[in-house]
C-alpha cells in the first residue's frame, strides 16, 4: 500500500510517501519520498516554538513540500496526518491540508498519534530509505523523551497503552532547551548543550559541580525536571558573582546537567523494567539522539537486563518527521486498529 504522510505538530513541516507491506509482525516500509522543512531557526528568536508562527509557516510550506513528492505519490491509497499531541494551530494546518488533498485525490484521510510515531520509529530497523519491523516481544516498554513529553508507556499488545510514569512538570527536552538558554545557547539548545558537555568531558579538566537527581528515591517511574533547571540557574548566579563565567565553566555546567539528566533516566528506566518485566525497550523522541543517555541505557540493558531487546531510532527518525507518522498509521491499518479522528487534539494521550 502506498501512503502519503504529513506531520505538522510542532516546528517541522514534513511530507513523506511510503510503500508499506506486510503484517504487524513483519512490516516493511520503503521511503519513496521524504520532504522536510525545519522552522527551528525562525523560532530561535522567541526562545521556543511560537504556535501562530508555526501554523503560518506550515500553511506556506506544505504545498511546496508536497510538490517535491507529488510525482512519486501518484497512486497513493491513503493519507495519514498527525492529529495530536502537539500545538493545536500547527496540527490544524496539517489536518486541513490533508483533508483537501484527500478530496482532490479521492482517497481516505486518517489521523495518527505523534507519540506512537516516535515509538514505531524506535522499533523499526533500516537505513533511511527502507525500514522493517521485527516480531516484537511483549511486554514492551516505551521510554518517550521529547520536547513536550517524558513518559513510560507499557504495551502488553499492539496499540494497548498503559502510562506507568511520566514527568510531573517539564519534559526532558524542554529542560535541555531551558538550561541551554541559561547557558546562552540558541533554541533548540538540546544538541548544543550536549556538544558543550562532550567538550567538557574531552578536556579532562576536573570540576566539582553536581546537580540533584530529582525523585531518585521516590518509589515511582515519575520524573521531575523543573527543580533541576532551577538548580542550574542558582549555580550560574552563584558562579557569576565570583567572576564572569568562562567558556570552560559553561561547559562544566552543561556536563553536570547532562550527567544528572542521564542518571535519573537510567534510575527510572531500571525501576520501570523491574516493575514491568518488559522484554522490549523502545526509546524514542528527540532526546533519544543524546549519546550520553543512549550509551548509559545501552550499558544498563547489557549489564542488568540482558534478555531485554533495546531499540533506538535510526538518526533520520529521532526528530520529528512524517515517515514515522506513515509507519504508525500503516501499523494500525495492518492490525485493524481504529485510526485517530481527524480533529486536532493538542493533549492527545496514547
Ligand atoms: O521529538 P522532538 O523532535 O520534538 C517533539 O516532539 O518535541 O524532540 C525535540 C527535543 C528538543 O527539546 C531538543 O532540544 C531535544 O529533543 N534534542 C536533544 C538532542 N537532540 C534533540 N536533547 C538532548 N540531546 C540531544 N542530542
Ligand atoms: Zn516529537
Amino acid at each position: 500500500m502506498k501512503l502519503i504522510a504529513i506531520e505538522t505538530s510542532c516546528d517541522e513541516t514534513a511530507v513523506a510517501v511510503l510503500e508499506c507491506s506486510g503484517s504487524i509482525n513483519d512490516a516493511t516500509f520503503k521511503v519513496l519520498g521524504n520532504a522536510l522543512y525545519s522552522q527551528a531557526h525562525l523560532h530561535a528568536e522567541h526562545g521556543g516554538v511560537f504556535p501562530t508562527l508555526a501554523k503560518r509557516e506550515h500553511i506556506k510550506n506544505l504545498p511546496e513540500l508536497f510538490k517535491q513528492v507529488e510525482a512519486i505519490a501518484a497512486g497513493a491509497e491513503l493519507i495519514a496526518v498527525t492529529a495530536g499531541p502537539g500545538l493545536e494551530p500547527a496540527l490544524w494546518a496539517g489536518i486541513d491540508f490533508a483533508r483537501e488533498l484527500g478530496e482532490k485525490l479521492h482517497i481516505p484521510v486518517v489521523g495518527a498519534n505523534h507519540m506512537e510515531g516516535h515509538i514505531v520509529s524506535a522499533l523499526v530497523t533500516g537505513d533511511e530509505t527502507s525500514f522493517t519491523l521485527g516480531n516484537q516481544q511483549f511486554p514492551m516498554l516505551a521510554l518517550l523523551m521529547s520536547g513536550g513529553h517524558t513518559e513510560f508507556q507499557l504495551m502488553n499488545k499492539w496499540h494497548l497503552y498503559e502510562k506507568i510514569g511520566g514527568t510531573k512538570d517539564d519534559a526532558i527536552g524542554e529542560a535541555f532547551d531551558k538550561v541551554a538558554r541559561l547557558l546562552g545557547l540558541p533554541y533548540p539548545g538540546g544538541p548544543k548543550l550536549a556538544a558543550a558537555a562532550a567538550s567538557s568531558r574531552a578536556s579532562g579538566k576536573k570540576h566539582e559541580i553536581v546537580f540533584p537527581r530529582p525523585l531518585q528515591h521516590e518509589a515511582s517511574c515519575d520524573f521531575s525536571f523543573s527543580g533541576l533547571k532551577t538548580a542550574v540557574l542558582y549555580k550560574l548566579n552563584e558562579l557569576n558573582t565570583v567572576a564572569p563565567l568562562t567558556e570552560s565553566m559553561r561547559e562544566h555546567v552543561a556536563e553536570a546537567f547532562e550527567d544528572a539528566a542521564r542518571d535519573i533516566t537510567v534510575i527510572k528506566t531500571r525501576r520501570a523494567l523491574i516493575e514491568t518485566g518488559a522484554q522490549t525497550l523502545a526509546v524514542g523522541g528527540g532526546v533519544s539522539a543524546n549519546l550520553e543517555i543512549r550509551d548509559a541505557l545501552t550499558k544498563l540493558i547489557f549489564d542488568e537486563f540482558p534478555s531485554t531487546q533495546l531499540y533506538y531510532p535510526h538518526k533520520s527518525l529521532t526528530g520529528d518527521n512524517a515517515v514515522m507518522i506513515g509507519m504508525a498509521a500503516y501499523l494500525r491499518h495492518a492490525n485493524n486498529t481504529e485510526p485517530l479522528p481527524l480533529t486536532a487534539r493538542g493533549r492527545a494521550s496514547l
